[in-house]
């Protein structure tokens, strides 16, 4: 096997670029990564893909990587799609499913994309990676630019969860706090770019970290015997992963393995503390206007203004589906709900889509017997910062057990 991908092409007017060259952004906005799908055809089968090892690198042939190139990795198994069974009742649904990517390292998706973009990065050259961060992905950066021996620069607000600033600090990334929000520090890791002082890793800069995102839509295709489900959502901020999963399943359907043309409904969701791709989606826009005050704790989702925006809302639309936002304030209410009903406890950018499948679900949008995966994009344990319960003290040594049995829901034996 050699490698399938033939050439990149901008997403906006077209234009083509090679495929054995780094390549970076076009008219500041993405490339799309264009692969022989009549030769992977050829070369293998989903049967020859059951075969291998569980992780993302089973898809090689629908990667750049082909199988020339050694990837950095920590692994990137794949995750499970947990069955719902207990909160799906709750809300009249019979198949809801949640993808736990919480199980990779860093314990988020961004593993997937930056695994593969610090290996085609590190393959064409570079030794010095940058981005401009709300955590996650600084976080993956600099956590696989250790595994590869490479260096990393991360520049994040200032209200990045703490969590992430310890895998750039631990990882031996150099780390900056920016006074400003993520596309203000991403003009300058772009200065950076153009000095050569690193190279971009920034969000959808270059092309190589969505198609590892594109692996979410591949595993969850063959998690599912090759039939899509009814419906995804996802917690949409750059929007990288929502266009890889669209892109993955065009892809599929061209490779002849899908079993049925049905093509799901993507429901991107964000936070009301920060809409932007909602109210272009509302106003029928491709592009959006900038969100000038974003108040979220889903720190993931504080993009004021992605460069891949027209083509989260050309996915939505092409699907049928829709871009929604779930209200800021009960982000922990219903990573509760989840939590407390499966033990499945998601981040709070994921909490946006537990809302939003409520909503949805009560206003009979979402169909009972629909199948619904729900993509949980990070451990909820990443994001401490935020969460102040209110616990009452108890006094060892004189508590009160009728106040204590009080609290307790159910009895404790069934005999
Ligand atoms: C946990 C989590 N979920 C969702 C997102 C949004 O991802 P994207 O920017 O690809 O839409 C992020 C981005 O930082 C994230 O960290």
């Amino acid at each position: 096997m050699t490698r399938f991908i033939t050439h990149f092409e901008s997403a906006i007017d077209g234009t083509v670029f090679p495929a054995d060259q780094l390549q970076t952004w076009h008219a500041k906005r993405p490339l799309w990564s264009r692969y022989d799908l009549d030769q992977i055809r050829q070369a293998v089968t989903p049967e020859i893909i059951a075969s291998r090892p569980a992780n993302m690198w089973r898809y090689r042939e629908l990667l750049p990587i082909g199988d020339e190139i050694e990837p950095i990795s920590l692994d990137e198994a794949m995750t499970p799609m947990v069955n719902c069974p207990r909160f799906a009742r709750s809300l009249n649904l019979q198949h809801v499913f949640v993808k736990d990517e919480s199980r990779l390292a860093t314990c988020s998706f961004k593993a997937r994309g930056l695994s593969l973009a610090l290996t085609m990065a590190r393959h064409f050259g570079v030794r010095r990676v940058a981005m401009a961060s709300n955590g996650n992905a600084g976080g993956a950066m600099a956590i696989y630019a250790a595994r590869g021996d490479m260096d990393a620069f991360v520049l994040v607000p200032k209200n990045t969860p703490i969590t992430n600033i310890a895998e750039c600090v631990q990882s031996g990334a150099v780390i900056y706090y920016g006074n400003g929000l993520i596309d203000e520090c991403g003009r300058l890791i772009r200065e950076g770019h153009d000095r050569k002082l690193w190279f971009d890793i920034s969000t959808m800069k270059e092309p190589y970290r969505l198609e590892g995102k594109k692996t979410m839509g591949l595993e969850l295709a063959e998690q599912f015997q090759w039939e899509l489900p009814d419906v995804i959502l996802y917690p949409t901020g750059g929007g990288t992963a929502l266009i890889a999963m669209w892109k993955a399943f065009q892809e599929l359907r061209e490779l002849g393995w899908l079993k049925s043309s049905k093509m799901p409904r993507m429901i991107s969701v964000q936070s009301t503390g920060c809409p932007p791709l909602v109210l272009a989606y509302e106003k029928g826009e491709r592009f959006v206007t900038r969100f000038e005050n974003t108040q979220t704790i889903a720190s993931g989702l504080r993009v004021p203004q992605g460069i891949g925006d027209f083509m989260v809302l050309d996915a939505v639309r092409e699907s049928c589906g829709m871009v929604i936002a779930a209200d800021e304030s009960q982000l922990f209410a219903w990573q509760k709900m989840l939590a407390s009903h499966e033990g499945v406890m998601v981040c709070p950018e994921t909490s946006t889509c537990i809302g939003a499948l409520v909503e949805l679900a009560g206003r009979g949008e979402i169909k009972s017997t629909d199948k619904v995966v729900i993509f949980n994009t990070a451990a909820g344990q990443k994001y401490m910062d935020y969460f102040r319960p209110d616990l009452p003290e108890l006094d060892l040594s004189q508590f009160d057990w009728a106040t204590v049995e009080s609290r307790l829901k159910r009895p404790a034996y069934d005999f």
